[in-house]
């Protein structure tokens, strides 16, 4: 059980992966709409990743222990799908709410970071879901500094997602990360302050809160990947990878499109993180 530590030249190349990862993100948007099917998303997002970036989408072909390989290469997950939803051939409609998780590997190293976009008008409950998840990421990532513990930053998405209402999914979590996908730690959602292992500078892991407007109980489709909420309540989630400072942290996945961090985020925390 030991969480890698890593170099300075590390750091460098993590930071180029996780703005690819984001720039994917970037270039999507431009084509979400309805009518547009996620299978369209997923080609383009391929392309750009081989073809401009010259880089591999982490996910195609990727078989975990127990997993059939995964035949995409970015995950979409629509409503009340949670996570690794399978791109397919259904026009988006007006109103979905749309999660594109994108995974990069650029020389040798991986970048994952994850948001959610509305398809046309969203309804009044879609969008709160959408901002309060964002929110959880962020109350998150702010407790990330040396001498902070895992278990401070699931106490701090639980309770901010919990009292506005909403439900925490435990089956999934954020992962350490680098030159493979997921590694240790696990970064649970959930749990108590003060707890788990102690963050040291030159950590990554990745915060990708998975939020439920209903009950946090889900099942697996039929295909081996798709996650739902057993209830078929709305779910959302936002994902960046976070490096692990002497003072704070640093936010890996940022690229000219990332939105803003909420206002509770602050001025100098914000400087911390982008140094
Ligand atoms: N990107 C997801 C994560 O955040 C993992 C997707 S695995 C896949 O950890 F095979 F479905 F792509
Ligand atoms: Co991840
Ligand atoms: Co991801």
């Amino acid at each position: 059980m030991t969480i890698a530590i890593k170099s300075s030249g590390d750091i460098v190349s993590m930071r180029v992966a996780g703005r690819l990862a984001a720039e994917v993100l970037d270039m999507l948007a431009a084509h979400i709409r309805p009518g547009v099917t996620t299978q369209q998303l997923d080609r383009l997002a391929h392309d750009h990743i081989v073809h401009v970036q010259g880089a591999t989408p982490a996910p195609l072909n990727y078989a975990p222990p127990g997993y059939v390989p995964y035949p995409a290469s970015v995950c979409t997950s629509i409503n009340h799908q949670v996570c690794h939803g399978i791109p397919n051939d259904r026009p988006l409609k007006n109103g979905d709410i749309l999660n594109i998780d994108v995974t990069v590997i650029k020389d040798g190293w991986h970048g994952d970071t994850s948001r959610m976009f509305i398809v046309g008008e969203g309804s009044i409950q879609a969008r709160r879901l959408c901002r309060i998840t964002y929110e959880a990421m962020w109350k998150g990532i702010i407790q990330v500094r040396p001498g902070a513990r895992l278990g401070d930053i699931g106490h701090a998405i639980q309770t901010f997602a919990e009292s506005a209402g909403y439900s925490v999914v435990r089956e999934f979590c954020g992962h350490g990360i680098g030159a493979k996908f997921h590694e240790e730690p696990q970064v649970l959602h959930y749990g108590r302050p003060g707890t788990l292992d102690e963050l040291q500078p030159g950590m990554i892991f990745t915060i990708e809160p998975m939020i439920n407007a209903g009950r946090r109980e889900i099942r697996e489709l039929g295909d081996g990947w798709t996650i739902v909420t057993k209830d078929r309540s709305l779910s959302a989630q936002w994902e960046h990878t976070v490096l692990v400072t002497e003072t704070g942290y640093e936010v890996l996945t940022l690229s000219a499109g990332t939105p803003a961090a909420p206002a509770f985020v602050g001025e100098r925390q914000a400087a911390v993180a982008a140094p």
